[in-house]
This record gives structure tokens, C-alpha cells and sequence, in this order.
């Protein structure tokens, strides 16, 4: 099995809006230590004291990853490398023709010189080296092997094949990989795959198909621009479509990933593989039947593998199946006839409004019952205060909120809260589900509830 090298210290700290704390990059290291991660790739020593000061901390705890600091081809970023007592270092310096000549302008043959004398440097004192062509894709192939064999001669053990803008595709990759390869002395390589087509994952399993034993990754495929190889997306491919036996603790992914959502502020789409909210969420009829009779149906692996759960959505594209499986979460039990009365009234409402929570079946279910199921009062507005973790952009968190049902109003304020929101519903139960929904928004840290009992006039001001 491949190594894992995870980069989201350092490659995912570079995307736009996310800055880490050093308390949470502790946490995050400690988290993917524990996952069970080989390399944590931890930063630039010489970009801020508080990157500097984190890699001198992490460096202390011990850790069963080996921690590797990153440093440009400039010998006095390979000593503060050194003096901050990192295990590894990786050296890179781009080797396309279009950086060498545009970016660095440096001649192919001054760039083997500083990497043989950034690598030497760095394993005369005592650090496993990592030398990182970057750009290598877009590189002529013999200068390629040149300047890598040069830098495994002074010293190098690892060569990280960079696909610095993603513009391979799987059997490119692949072919390169296992050329490149076969053209190095003994030595290990990384692969190293940025998102820009949405082929990162892809390219990556096929480097290490081609004989790549490590891959790059970040938690939830952060990183410059579009981002680089899905650590989830990885793993759990390589676990299910591979059936590899892998040493990870894959239960620790939905737990990574909601960190990393909640300290960059950068929300998943629902969509996301593996780890997005509808990834193991059922909506149509034929679905829900299928997943409750065996959830392999509609399901390529099950949600419990990564610390997640099922979930079954009741709309107008429902079917007796799911109706009934609600109603029996609460012991309410219905004739075949009832049901099909009770389906008919939520895809009425389905046709109306986008959502339909759990309340508005029960409302349903008791209507077409004539019995009171469950005993709700109706009729709340509250106003509901909202406190948000610190470097959380309160935009975005506002974004999240303002369609969700029942929000009339919502106000990002000054003072000790950060987010003020006017809701008004129908009952004491569905305002307990929309301030958990509200609780689940990443970012969110507290909320406090104010049940309002008069209402005098309207209420002014700007809503988002
Ligand atoms: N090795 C050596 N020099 C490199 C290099 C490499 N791998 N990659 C780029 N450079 C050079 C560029 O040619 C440019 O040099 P120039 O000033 O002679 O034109 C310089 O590095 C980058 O420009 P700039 O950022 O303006 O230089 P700086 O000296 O002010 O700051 C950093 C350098 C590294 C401290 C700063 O860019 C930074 O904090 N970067 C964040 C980390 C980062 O860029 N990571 C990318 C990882 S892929
Ligand atoms: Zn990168």
C-alpha cells in the first residue's frame, strides 16, 4: 500500500481565504496522526513567525507521522528547515521551460546546481530529503530525469512528481509515472495532483498504479486555485474500488472533513464525494424502497465506513416505503389506505415548497388519522442570537442560513454576537429542528433563543 503524504498545513493553508491558528493546525496534526496519515507536510518555515513557531511545536509532540517542512531551492530556507528540527524537507524548483525561463529565469543548468546544493545541504544534516520538480508535467522528459537523477545523487530519497497546474489525465499519468521511474535510480516518488480538470484523484490512483508509493492529499481537496487530491475521495476509493486493506481509521473521515469545513469556512457542496452532505442521503421512491430493503442498492459502500449516517428524504418524489418509515420512528401506525391518503397530501405540499420537514408529516399523518400523534404548540417567532468561531467569514455562515425554513429576517451585527435572525413558524418543534440545523452550519458556535411574546409594529432594517 502507498504511503499517504497529507499537505493541508501547507498546500491547503495556500487556498484563498483560509488562514489556520496554530492551536488548530495542532489539532488537525494530532487528527491525521491519529487517522493513521505517514507524512504531515506542515508549512514554510520562513513564510510567518507563526508558521515558524507551529513547525518548532509539532516537531516536539511526537508524532508517528514524519513531519516534513517545504522550502524554495534557497539554501538559507533548507537551514531554518534544519534548525527547526523537522524530520524531512522538501526542496522544490520548478523545471518546465516556462518557469525556468518566465518565473525564475534561471539557466536549466544554475537550477541543478542549487538543488544538489540545497539537497546536499540538507542530508549532511541528517534530514531525508524530498526534491520536488515542480511543474514536471509540462517538463522536457530528459531534463526532467537530469535534474531529479542530480538531486538523488546529492542525496535525495523521495521525488515528488508535481502536475502542478492538473493537466494530466489517468493514462498520461500513468504512462509518464512508470517512465519516470523506470529512468531514476532507486528511489521512492510521490505524486503530487492538482484539481484544475477534476482529475486529481483519478491521476493519483493511476501514479501509483503506475508505481508512485506516496500520494499528496488535502482534507476536503483544499489547496491553490482548485485545490489538489481529496483525502476522503482517496482513501475510500482505494478502500471499495481497489479492495485494498488499508491501516487508516477510516471512521475518523466525516470527523476530519467537518473540522477542516469549520476552521477554513469553506462549506462542501452537498455534492462532494464521500463526504458531502447527500452522499448517503436518499430522496425518489424507488430509492428509499430500494436502500430500505438492502442498502448496497443505492449505496457503493456504507456511510458507517466513514463515521456518517443515511438519511432518508420524504418530498413529493417519496414513495410508501419512506412515509412508512418515518411514521414508524414515531409508533404510528397507518392502513395501506391512510398511508396512500397521507403520500397524497405531501406531494401536494411537495409541489408548493422545496422542503418538507418531519413536523409537516407528522401534521399530515394526524390529520388523515384524526388523532393528535404528538402534542405541539403552534405559532412561534423567536429571535435567535448566533456567536461564530473567530476567522469564520460571517458572510458566508449568513449565506447558509438565510433560505432555510422559517427565517424572515437575518441581521449580521456588531457586539458579543455575531448574526441576528428573525424566525417565525409554526411550532415549538419546528423551531427545535431549525436552531439544529442552524447548530450544524460549521463556523456556528452558539446560539441562544429569545421566544417572542408581543410583537408591536413591523421590524425594520436591512436583511441579507
Ligand atoms: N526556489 C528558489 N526561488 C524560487 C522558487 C524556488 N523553488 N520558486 C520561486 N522562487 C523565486 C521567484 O523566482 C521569485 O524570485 P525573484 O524575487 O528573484 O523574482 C521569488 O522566489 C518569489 O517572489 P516573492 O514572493 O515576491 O519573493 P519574496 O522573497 O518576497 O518571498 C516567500 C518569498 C517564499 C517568503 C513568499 O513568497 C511566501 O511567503 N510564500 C508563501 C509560500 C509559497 O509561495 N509557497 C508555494 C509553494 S508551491
Ligand atoms: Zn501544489
Amino acid at each position: 500500500m502507498a504511503k499517504i503524504l497529507d499537505t493541508t498545513l501547507r498546500e491547503g493553508e495556500q487556498t484563498a481565504g483560509v488562514s489556520f491558528t496554530v492551536e488548530e493546525k495542532m489539532k488537525l496534526s494530532k487528527m491525521l496522526d491519529e487517522f493513521g496519515i505517514e507524512m504531515i507536510e506542515v508549512g514554510h518555515p520562513n513564510v510567518s513567525p507563526k508558521i515558524e513557531e507551529f513547525i518548532r511545536k509539532v516537531v516536539k509532540e511526537d508524532l508517528n507521522a514524519d513531519i516534513v517542512g517545504h522550502v524554495r531551492a534557497v539554501r538559507g530556507e533548507v537551514e531554518m528547515a534544519v534548525d527547526c528540527g523537522v524530520d524531512r524537507v522538501a526542496i522544490f524548483l520548478a523545471t518546465s521551460n516556462i518557469h525556468l525561463k518566465d518565473k525564475l529565469k534561471m539557466t536549466k543548468e544554475v537550477a541543478i546546481e542549487k538543488v544538489v546544493d540545497c539537497v546536499q545541504y540538507a542530508k549532511d544534516h541528517g534530514l531525508k530529503v524530498r526534491y520536488t520538480p515542480e511543474d514536471a508535467t509540462r517538463t522536457d522528459f530528459d531534463y526532467l530525469i537530469e535534474i531529479c537523477n542530480a538531486a538523488i545523487g546529492a542525496g535525495a530519497d523521495r521525488i515528488s512528481v508535481a502536475d502542478t497546474v492538473g493537466v494530466m489525465q489517468p493514462h498520461i499519468f500513468y504512462d509518464l509515472v512508470k517512465t519516470i521511474k523506470t529512468n531514476l535510480r532507486p528511489v521512492g516518488i510521490d505524486v503530487h495532483c492538482h484539481n484544475d480538470f477534476g482529475l486529481a484523484v483519478a491521476n493519483s490512483m493511476a501514479g501509483i498504479r503506475a508505481g508512485a508509493d506516496c500520494v499528496h492529499t488535502t482534507v476536503n481537496g483544499i489547496g491553490e486555485r482548485t485545490g489538489i487530491t481529496d483525502l476522503s475521495q482517496y482513501v475510500v476509493a482505494k478502500s471499495v474500488l481497489d479492495n485494498e486493506k488499508l491501516k487508516y481509521d477510516l471512521k475518523m473521515l466525516k470527523q476530519i472533513s467537518s473540522y477542516v469545513e469549520k476552521i477554513t469556512g469553506i462549506y462542501l457542496s452537498p455534492l462532494m464525494p464521500i463526504v458531502g452532505e447527500n452522499a448517503f442521503t436518499h430522496k425518489s421512491g424507488v430509492h428509499t424502497d430500494g436502500v430500505l430493503k438492502n442498502p448496497n442498492t443505492y449505496e457503493p459502500f456504507s456511510p458507517e465506513m466513514i463515521g456518517t449516517e443515511r438519511k432518508i428524504i420524504v418530498d413529493k418524489f417519496t414513495g410508501r416505503k419512506a412515509v412508512k418509515s418515518k411514521l414508524d420512528k414515531y409508533g404510528i401506525e397507518a392502513s395501506d389506505e391512510e398511508l396512500l391518503k397521507i403520500i397524497h397530501e405531501i406531494k401536494k405540499i411537495g409541489d408548493e415548497r422545496k422542503i418538507i420537514h418531519e413536523t409537516d408529516i407528522l401534521d399530515i399523518a394526524e390529520k388523515v388519522l384524526g388523532f393528535k400523534a404528538v402534542t405541539i404548540p403552534t405559532g412561534v417567532d423567536a429571535v435567535l442570537l448566533l456567536r461564530l468561531e473567530a476567522h469564520v467569514y460571517t458572510t458566508s455562515v449568513s449565506r447558509k442560513i438565510k433560505n432555510m425554513h422559517g427565517v424572515e429576517k437575518l441581521y449580521e451585527t456588531s457586539g458579543d454576537d455575531d448574526i441576528a435572525i428573525y424566525v417565525s413558524l409554526k411550532n415549538v418543534a419546528e423551531l427545535n429542528n431549525l436552531i439544529e440545523h442552524i447548530r450544524s452550519v460549521p463556523g456556528v458556535l452558539s446560539t441562544s433563543t429569545r421566544v417572542v411574546l408581543k410583537k408591536y409594529g413591523e421590524i425594520n432594517g436591512n436583511s441579507c
